[in-house]
């Protein structure tokens, strides 16, 4: 077909699979997606294609955004970053589940459409839906003039190159990274101080050495999905900006190495799923070093007395853990950024350690242009 024509035709450049490429493409990507963005003379960003005027943006009550699959959690990481930097209340919702529910569709609210391609059907009618009921939608999308790029009012392209691999990884945290622009933009227009500004400009800056410093811990990782590829079960948790990354990584694990995983948030286990856990159920825990450290410990606690064995993500070994992958620090609402990766290369890991087929998993397609 012309999409394994289209995947021959890009450079493997030394790796054995695109998906392996192009989380080792991550450095140069989240580089990209930030130059010649940041205005240091005013703690901000500037996005030339956002067609948002200050005023307009000004007057922004709600933000709504919409995608599927890891666009949608793309969304649920970037509704948090506008919540927390610009103040703005902002939800995600799966495009389909909105199109289909006869969305109150509110003139005061900023819609955003989220898609690696452009192209995902359900994302495509969730705008159409907008468009016709005379909403402004934005879209944050990476390939440039698709159909998704073409239908909204304006947006941030997320610059992560062509991604080959069916399974997402360098879009999925440019996107992250292209909200941050975007809530740090709305965040300075509105009450983000210079100080806050300056501090996640800085923050952004540092990524591209920390993704490489997590890229360097491969090995330990590698080591860490043989663990862990017998799993039964995979259950994955996190709270607040841990959750999303939990989502993402199970989605991660399930699309690429078939074992069934499910992420919840941490407070959500004691409200059934510990009953599933077993040392053949192992858990992935998001635990970085925010407010919520001691609450995520305790939830450790609880799964360690149903003998559950745990995998940390965290910015410190943890002690309640079997194992801890620790990742370097950076501004706590960038915490989703970083976190997520050493979870795309457990993924990979544990789908080589299987013999699964990376880049194309089975019953899987890289866009979804149908309903
Ligand atoms: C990601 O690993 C998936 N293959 C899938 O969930 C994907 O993110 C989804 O289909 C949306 O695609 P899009 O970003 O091209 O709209």
């Amino acid at each position: 077909t012309t999409v394994e024509w289209e995947a021959e035709s890009y450079d493997m450049g030394g790796h054995d699979t695109y998906m392996h490429k192009e989380i080792h493409e991550q450095v140069d990507a989240v580089d990209r997606v930030l130059r010649g963005r940041i205005d240091d003379r005013f703690s901000t960003v500037r996005l030339g294609g956002l067609n948002l005027d200050a005023r307009e943006a000004r007057g922004v009550r709600r933000v709504k955004i919409l995608g599927c699959g890891s666009a949608y959690h793309t969304g649920l990481i970037g509704a948090q970053l506008i919540e927390e930097l610009a103040r703005i209340p902002a939800d995600a919702e799966p495009a389909s589940e909105f199109r289909y529910r006869n969305p109150v569709v509110d003139p005061d609210t900023l819609y955003i459409a989220v898609s690696q391609s452009g192209e995902t059907y359900d994302t495509l009618a969730a705008v159409q839906e907008l468009k016709r009921k005379g909403a402004r939608v934005l879209g944050v999308v990476n390939v440039v003039g698709s159909a998704i790029a073409r239908e909204t009012d304006g947006g941030v392209y997320v610059h992560a190159g062509p991604e080959v691999c069916v399974v997402s990884t360098k879009c999925f945290t440019n996107t992250a990274v292209a909200f941050a622009l975007l809530a740090l933009h709305l965040g300075r227009i509105r009450d983000l101080s210079v100080a806050d500004g300056k501090r996640i400009i800085d923050g952004l800056r540092k990524l591209p050495e920390q993704i490489a410093e997590v890229l360097r811990g491969e090995q330990e990782i590698e080591k860490l999905a043989a663990e862990y590829a017998n799993a039964k079960s995979m259950m994955f948790v996190g709270r607040v900006r841990g959750y999303p990354v939990a989502r993402e990584a199970s989605l991660k694990l399930k699309e690429v190495s078939y074992i069934h995983a499910e992420a919840y948030p941490a407070s959500e286990l004691k409200h059934g799923p510990l009953a599933l856990i077993e040392p053949e159920v192992p858990t992935v825990a998001v635990l970085p070093d925010d407010d919520l450290l001691e609450k995520n410990r305790a939830t450790l606690e609880e799964i360690k007395a149903r003998s559950g064995r745990i995998l940390a993500v965290a910015h410190r070994e943890q002690e309640k853990a079997d194992h801890t992958i620790v990742v370097p620090r950076n501004e706590p609402e960038l915490d989703p950024i970083l976190m997520g990766i050493p979870l795309q290369l457990l993924a990979y890991h544990t789908a080589l350690a299987l013999g699964r087929d990376i880049d194309k998993p089975r019953n899987l397609a890289k866009s979804v242009t149908v309903e």
